[in-house]
């Protein structure tokens, strides 16, 4: 049993290292990811098929095997009376058609139910992944990053991450990932927690378990410097091997006893960092003043019944959040047409994919009718001119989805901006709700906010003098449990002479 699921993670190996993504990462959106539970799925009810029908065939050839030995057992019987037994044609007979004819069909049967599971293995895979792709190392390497992220930005550790519910081994390829991609530091809390874990175990390969863990903990000591408790782990490691048997541990202690002592690169934080990781976890210092909550009835005609429910998240810059703008039908229709839509992972302006961003995104104009209510609705409340305005871009944030501190005022203009000027609102509608983490943060501003599926959030990103307001600093803090979608939209500043006039000074 065990044998045929290391076949099939195996091919699943093979097969992730062949195939290269189409379409971008999956760790970096959550329905990807569902798509690929999918995929899994699949593979579990066709290799469930295969091991039922492996079982039947099992127990098929195991009573022919009994079969053949009891017949053998009363040859070796009769030969003693009578070794004249084989010479019966019956018996002949019978022992020159297993040879031909059994033997061959149970070997070819065993080959043929193989082939089956890889042909149905192939079927799924083929399916959904040559139009998607399957993930790769590429996809584990940033679902690593992802968690680390949380890790970090939530300031948790491993093992309130583990939650006790990850595996010595799950422990352990983190450790390696982030061992591989040089971060030294975060890879020794997962690799010490595999250490702890894989000592509960008793099991006849605990040894080779933790050779594995303790290899990796000692080149890690080294890399940060630590030569000493790298070779002391090493030789705890080989105390506890047997000491006639040559093992690799042996040459690499040596190697490591050999070795300078390095000097581990001070990682510095960006100065922004403190804040950021601060305010998504929800923590304001100090906790703000005079700032209210209160409907409005005046802003547009539309809202004389039913008011806009306002509240001020800061003054000077205004950031304000409008509370049930969307319902949850319109969402739905929103998303529904997001979802016809390939999407790509995000890309900062400059067309470049990176750490700082990472989602799935796509663009909606305004030519359908639930994109013209929005646009609409946003005119209203926003009192702006909707004549220069981008699409609705439309982000998925999946396992540690982020989005860095950035602006989100161009502060050179590009050759298309030139006609509708810079981006002087961001509203930013959020589409979901999230179970924990997805913030939205103004490390400069002590401000952060909740995502509220159906809610609106303006803040300007210029002052009156249209001059960038580098105090709108924003980031997106990674998503710790559930999907985070949102729906941007930027206004322009052309066209709003009347709307909202200019001032010469810069800093209003
Ligand atoms: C997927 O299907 C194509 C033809 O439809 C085939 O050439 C290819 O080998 C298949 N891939 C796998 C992994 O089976
Ligand atoms: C992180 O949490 C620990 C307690 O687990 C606390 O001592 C430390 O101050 C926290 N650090 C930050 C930056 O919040
Ligand atoms: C941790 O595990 C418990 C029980 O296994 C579960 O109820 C809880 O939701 C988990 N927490 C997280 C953050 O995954
Ligand atoms: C608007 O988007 C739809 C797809 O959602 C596309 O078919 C259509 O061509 C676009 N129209 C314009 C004017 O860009
Ligand atoms: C961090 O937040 C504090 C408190 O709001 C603020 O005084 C400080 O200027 C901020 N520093 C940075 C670098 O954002």
């Amino acid at each position: 049993m065990l044998e045929h699921l290391s076949l099939v993670f195996v091919w699943l190996l093979l097969l992730g290292v062949a195939w290269s993504p189409v379409n971008g990462e999956y760790y970096s959106s959550v329905d990807k990811m569902q798509m690929l539970g999918e995929v899994e799925l699949d593979l579990v009810t066709a290799t469930h098929l295969y091991l039922t029908e492996r079982q039947e065939q099992l127990n098929v050839m195991h009573s022919f095997v009994e079969r053949v030995k009891l017949e053998h057992a009363a040859i070796r019987q009769e030969l003693l009376q009578d070794a004249e037994y084989l010479e019966e044609p019956l018996q002949a007979f019978r022992l020159i058609k297993r040879l031909v004819v059994d033997w061959p069909k149970l070997h070819d049967s065993l080959a043929a139910s193989q082939k089956q599971l890889r042909e149905e293995y192939a079927k799924v895979v083929n399916e959904t992944g040559e139009a998607q792709g399957l993930p790769n190392k590429e996809d584990l390497k940033g679902a690593v990053r992802g968690l680390q992220r949380l890790k970090s930005v939530y300031n948790l550790t491993a093992s309130d991450m583990a939650n006790s519910s990850l595996f010595w081994n799950e422990c352990l390829e983190i450790g390696v990932q982030l061992y591989e991609q040089a971060d030294y530091r975060s890879a020794l809390e997962w690799l010490l927690l595999a250490a702890k874990l894989v000592a509960q175990i008793e099991d006849d390969n605990a040894q080779g378990m933790r050779a594995q863990v303790y290899e990796y903990l000692g080149m890690t000591y080294l890399e940060l410097g630590e030569k000493q408790k790298a070779v002391e782990t090493l030789r705890e490691l080989l105390s506890s091997l047997s000491p006639d048997t040559p093992h690799p541990v042996r040459f690499l202690l040596d190697d490591v006893e050999d070795t300078e002592p390095k000097c581990p690169k001070q990682l510095v934080e960006a100065y922004w960092y403190a804040n950021f990781s601060r305010l998504c976890q929800g923590k304001r210092l100090p906790e703000p003043g005079s700032l209210s909550c209160y409907l409005d009835f005046e802003r547009h005609p539309r809202f004389r019944l039913s008011p806009l429910k306002v509240e001020q998240a800061h003054l000077n810059p205004d950031i304000h959040i409008y509370y049930d703008v969307l319902t949850d039908p319109q969402i739905e229709s929103v998303l529904d047409l997001a979802s016809q839509l390939e999407s790509f992972r995000s890309k900062v302006l400059g067309d470049v994919v990176t750490e700082t961003r990472v989602s799935q995104q796509v663009w909606l104009n305004y030519t359908s009718p639930i994109m013209r209510t929005v646009g609409n609705l946003l005119g209203a409340i926003s009192g702006l001119d909707m004549t220069n305005v981008e699409e609705m871009q439309v982000a998925n944030y999946g396992i540690g989805g982020q989005y860095f501190p950035h602006f989100d005022y161009i502060s050179e203009l590009r050759e298309d901006y030139i006609e509708r000027g810079n981006r002087i609102t961001t509203n930013m509608f959020y589409l979901s709700d999230v179970l924990q983490g997805g913030y939205t943060v103004f490390p400069f501003l002590n401000v952060f906010l909740r995502p509220v599926k159906g809610s609106l959030v303006i803040w300007p990103n210029v002052h009156r003098s249209l001059a960038p307001d580098s105090r709108v600093l924003h980031a997106g803090c990674p998503v710790l449990e559930g999907s985070k979608r949102i729906g941007n939209i930027w206004i322009h500043s052309a066209q709003q002479e009347f709307r909202r006039p200019c001032t010469l000074v810069s800093t209003e």
